[in-house]
């Protein structure tokens, strides 16, 4: 996965697939009757990209991916280009500017990696570096990403349902919730060794969900996005993705899954309580304490300063997850 930089200091854009270009690539193989519902395929990119961190000398190499293509999770929306996807993050381990992720992680180690599944379950599971894109069919799924920040992305992630490896461990019928867990290395995470670079979360990361809300078909372990496995500052090798919740609770680089009988901590309502909830979930109506939720900045190809400002919807237009609140105040339990 590793290999040294041969000089260069820049991520270098032109090196990243813009999003046309992937779609024009997609559009030749459909027209050749490769690409279809549920059609294997492989991927569209023909070459490992490769990373170059600023503040580092070693270059990550992402892989392509076989996948299925799946009609359900199609979208007309734009993409948001994968030059922007994988260069404007938040992954506090590695510093709180949105371009600190890009620079520093580029050295991350991903392979050897442990994923631990235990808890409340019947049949605890460990996967391997290997298992993660071997082991379940990889979807591509077209999801919007909602940051509390109040912008957006739309972005073609591969993975696979988190309700797949739940059937597989067998939740016990105590098991209510799911908690996630981050590497924690302080070595490799320059954050995770200063409260001024890792902007005061209190590491390792963790999130966590309703047992129901992580066994929802809608959501994802991803593995990949735009075709090729995770870059570091997207999460590699492994991240959860909630569409229909703030992007803090698509929990990154995950190294163990607790099935519990409690709400687990989640890292952003241990740090600021009054302002980050456990559910999190993309609401119009329920403002942020400092700022309103009512619309996002969706980042497409107008730059990060562009006016492209649309209204947000409930559940961030992911209405089957409705039923999971029923009866719920979602004020109070924001
Ligand atoms: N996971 C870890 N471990 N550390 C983080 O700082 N940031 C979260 C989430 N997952 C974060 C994390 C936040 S605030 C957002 S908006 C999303 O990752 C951003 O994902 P992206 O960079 O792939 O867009």
């Amino acid at each position: 996965m590793l290999i040294k930089k041969p000089g260069s200091s820049h991520i270098k854009e032109h090196e990243v697939t813009d999003e046309s270009i992937y779609r024009g690539r997609r559009q030749i193989l459909k027209s050749m009757g490769f690409v279809g519902a549920s059609a294997l395929l492989a991927s569209p990119h023909s070459q490992a990209i490769s990373w170059f961190g600023k503040d580092d000398d070693e270059v990550f190499v992402t892989s392509p991916l076989s996948f299925n293509s799946v009609d359900k999770y199609k979208s007309d929306e734009k993409l948001t280009p994968e030059a922007k996807v994988t260069t404007h993050n938040n992954f506090y381990e590695f510093g709180t500017g949105k371009s600190d992720p890009a620079a520093k992680a580029q050295g991350f180690k991903v392979d050897p990696w442990t994923l631990q599944i235990g808890g409340l379950v019947e049949k605890p599971l460990t996967l391997g570096y290997e298992d993660l894109t071997t082991r379940f069919p990889l979807e591509e799924r077209i999801y919007r990403l909602r940051c509390v920040e109040a912008w957006s992305m739309v972005i073609p992630w591969i993975g696979f349902p988190l309700a797949s490896i739940l059937s597989e461990v067998k939740p016990l019928s105590s098991a209510k919730y799911v908690a996630f867990e981050t590497l924690e290395d302080k070595e490799q995470m320059p954050g995770q060794r200063s409260r001024f670079v890792g902007g005061g979360v209190d590491y390792p990361y963790v999130e966590g969900l309703r047992l129901d809300e992580a066994a929802h078909p809608l959501t994802l372990m991803s593995v990949g996005l735009y075709g090729k496995t995770l870059p570091p500052q997207n999460g590699a090798p492994i991240r959860l993705v909630v569409p229909w919740k703030y992007g803090f609770k698509s929990i990154k680089s995950i190294v163990k899954i607790t099935l519990t009988d409690r709400e687990p901590p989640t890292s952003w309502n241990r740090l600021i309580p009054a302002e980050y909830g456990f559910y999190a979930n993309v609401n119009p109506k329920v403002d942020h304490p400092r700022w309103s939720q009512a619309r996002e900045r969706r980042i497409t190809t107008g730059g990060l300063l562009s006016r492209n400002r649309i209204e947000t919807k409930m559940f961030n237009g992911y209405d089957e997850v409705a039923p999971l609140y029923k009866g719920m105040d979602l004020r109070r339990y924001y």
